[in-house]
């Protein structure tokens, strides 16, 4: 009798290091900003700072430069906005963790900027972190002359996916909804308020790495699904993370009563629910082959993490 047959996949890709490399390349290029910047000795800069610089996972960052190198762009190309991405991404945390909205002490291992600094502070810390985020973009932009359209294009897709037709709406229905609503509705607010800006991101990359329009709207539904999969495991790691790891309270949404996944669902089936949609978003790489690997490594993660 023959023993279990298993599959092993076998591949070359090294997504440890890869991750562990782009994160030291995206972390080096935010130490830059403002750090010799002239400006009022106000708390202003140093808040932005705080909350920038106390860790984080850079995943916006890097799916921006994996979409940009697998559309065959380099790094360079893009480092300016996958910055910028992080800028408005630590904008909606700082947001985020206020005592009006999710009313949260504890992120990325430290005290909430409003707990560090104060509530006024991290508001407007917040504020200045956006418009930073489009500043930055802009700038690298006007540098580029020949390419300002493609530039005018990612300027537009990063403003419509944290504005009032993506993140900041997505918040708001968060805030407003009950534990009563249809996994409908919860997907909805899941692609609103974390899908959309992940999804911007691998799509910025492809526009400004040349892509055509058939690599940038496959990378616009991979963004998307790994997207709404992320806010699922966000809420799993919710319920069952270790502060130490994940950085921030456990338990939180729980005790502001939200709906989860995890909630509607149950555990289990927001985890299948988690690797489905993973599943679906690797198919829509099949047009990048080798190039796509970054990718197709970073969807896997994005379910398996532990923070
Ligand atoms: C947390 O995002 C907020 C959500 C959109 C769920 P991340 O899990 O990417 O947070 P950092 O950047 O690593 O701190
Ligand atoms: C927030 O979702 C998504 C944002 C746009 C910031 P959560 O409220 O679940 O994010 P965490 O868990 O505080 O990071
Ligand atoms: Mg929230
Ligand atoms: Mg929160
Ligand atoms: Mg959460």
């Amino acid at each position: 009798m023959q023993g279990p047959f298993y599959r092993k996949t076998v591949t070359t890709f090294d997504f440890e290091n890869y991750l562990k490399g782009k994160q030291q390349e995206v972390n080096a290029a935010l130490e830059k900003l403002w750090k010799d910047v002239v400006a009022p000795p106000t708390p202003l800069i140093p808040a932005m700072r705080y909350s920038l610089l106390a860790g984080g996972k850079r995943l916006r960052p890097i799916l921006c430069i994996a979409g940009c190198e697998a559309a065959g762009g380099s790094q360079a190309d893009v480092m300016p906005v996958a910055c910028a991405l992080e800028l408005v991404h630590t904008y909606s945390l700082i947001h985020d963790d206020l005592p009006a909205m999710d009313d949260d002490d504890l992120r990325r291992g430290k005290p909430t900027c409003h707990k560090e600094f104060d509530e006024a502070t991290a508001v407007l810390a917040g504020d200045a972190l956006l418009t930073a985020a489009f500043e930055t973009i802009a700038a690298a932009g006007c540098d580029q002359r020949g390419d300002a359209l493609k530039w005018l294009e990612v300027i537009h897709l990063v403003a419509r996916a944290a504005g009032y037709s993506g993140m900041v709406q997505g918040q708001m229905m968060d805030i407003s909804s009950g534990k009563e609503i249809t996994l409908e509705e919860l997907d909805t607010i899941y692609l609103l308020k974390t899908g959309a800006l992940i999804e911007a991101s691998v799509q910025a990359g492809a526009i400004l790495g040349g892509g055509g329009s058939g690599e940038i709207n496959a990378l616009g539904a991979y963004g998307r699904k790994i997207g709404l999969a992320f806010q699922i495991v966000d809420d799993i790691l919710d319920v069952e993370g270790k502060t130490e790891i994940i950085g921030k309270p456990v338990g939180s949404d729980q005790a502001h009563e939200k709906a989860t996944g995890h909630s509607l669902m149950g555990r289990e089936q927001a985890k299948a629910r988690a690797n489905e949609l993973i599943d679906s978003a690797l198919q829509e790489l099949s047009l990048f082959g080798a190039k796509g690997e970054p990718l197709v490594a970073l969807a896997r993660y994005i379910v398996n993490r532990r923070r």
